[in-house]
């Protein structure tokens, strides 16, 4: 197959970019867009400050203009997020306890509501675990109006949307050997067997030479998919170029087809100017448009 998306069927899977809303008006952002990927993720359209900037005022605008358009494509949306410690609404940062456990599950209620049926997988909760050795939650606003909180989001988003996949997201959690891969692993493996409503965990995958692509990511991602969860890599991006960074992005591809249960990977975004990143080149196309070394490297091996 000649596009990312294209192969990546072959192998029973997706091949899916973060989206701007602003960009759709670019003709060789949309141009990449329609050809490459199946799947599409707002980059950040679908967050709670976007959705719902006033308490109870729901605001759909942006994100509608990025589900539209992939599905006139034929394309799927992976959602992104329904409750997350940032990007809250201001009205929701200054919120704790009781009336923001409340105001978080009446969020996730509406938005998987107001999308319901139109989703392939919600990152229901994003970057919940701390970084560093505790394996334990991040302090938030959230996670201090009880631990349950992430099981909550988990039962509304299901009672809202019962056809969508409903995921934890999170990032530094590649390496299996880490802390807060061990601690997300926990919190799944205690989710699965409670009958907390959990299908799926995403890997976001924002590698640097700080962070670099772990050589057991094949047993990350196995050993998750073994509770009995998809995984998918949600908002890839590889700093560098070259080779050296090609290799990288052939070994992020590599281990996900080597699991069964890995549906997708999602790069976050088109272009190496596209990137949320303030500098670098951790994309598939450079600035103009072109496929990159990390892009052949990628198709060669889907
Ligand atoms: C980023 C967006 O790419 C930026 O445009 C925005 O300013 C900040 O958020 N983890 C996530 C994504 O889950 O939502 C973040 O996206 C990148 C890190």
């Amino acid at each position: 197959a000649s596009t990312l998306a294209a192969a990546a069927q072959q192998k029973g899977r997706y091949f899916g970019t973060a989206v701007a809303a602003n960009k759709l008006s670019d003709s060789t952002y949309t141009g990449i867009l329609n050809r490459e990927f199946d799947m599409v993720t707002a980059e950040n359209e679908m967050k709670m400050d976007a959705t719902e900037p006033n308490q109870g005022q729901f605001s759909y605008g942006n994100a509608d203009r990025i589900v539209n358009q992939a599905r006139g494509q034929g394309k799927r949306i992976r959602g992104h997020a329904l409750a997350w410690h940032s990007q809250q609404p201001g009205w929701m940062q200054r919120m704790e306890g009781s009336s923001l456990r409340q105001a978080m599950l009446n969020h996730v209620t509406q938005v998987a509501t107001y999308y319901r049926g139109k989703i392939y997988a919600w990152d229901v909760v994003n970057e919940a675990f701390a970084d560093g050795n505790s394996g334990g939650r991040r302090d938030s606003n959230l996670q201090r109006t009880g631990n349950d909180w992430i099981e909550a989001a988990f039962r509304a988003a299901r009672a809202a949307d019962p056809g969508a996949k409903l995921c934890y997201n999170d990032y530094n959690t590649d390496n299996w050997s880490h802390a807060k891969t061990q601690g997300v692993y926990r919190m799944v493996q205690d989710f699965k067997s409670r009958g907390v409503p959990i299908d799926c965990v995403g890997f976001q995958a924002h590698f640097n030479s700080g962070n670099p692509v772990p050589s057991n990511y094949h047993t990350t991602l196995g050993n998750f998919a073994a509770l009995g969860v998809d995984v998918q890599i949600t908002e890839l991006d590889i700093e560098g170029s070259g080779s050296g960074q090609a290799q990288q992005y052939q070994g992020v591809t590599q281990a996900c087809l080597s699991v069964a249960r890995c549906t997708g990977i999602t790069v976050w975004g088109i272009r190496d100017t596209d990137s949320w990143r303030a500098s670098g080149t951790p994309l598939l196309f450079d600035g103009s448009g072109n496929k990159k070394a990390a892009y052949n490297s990628v198709l060669a091996v889907l």
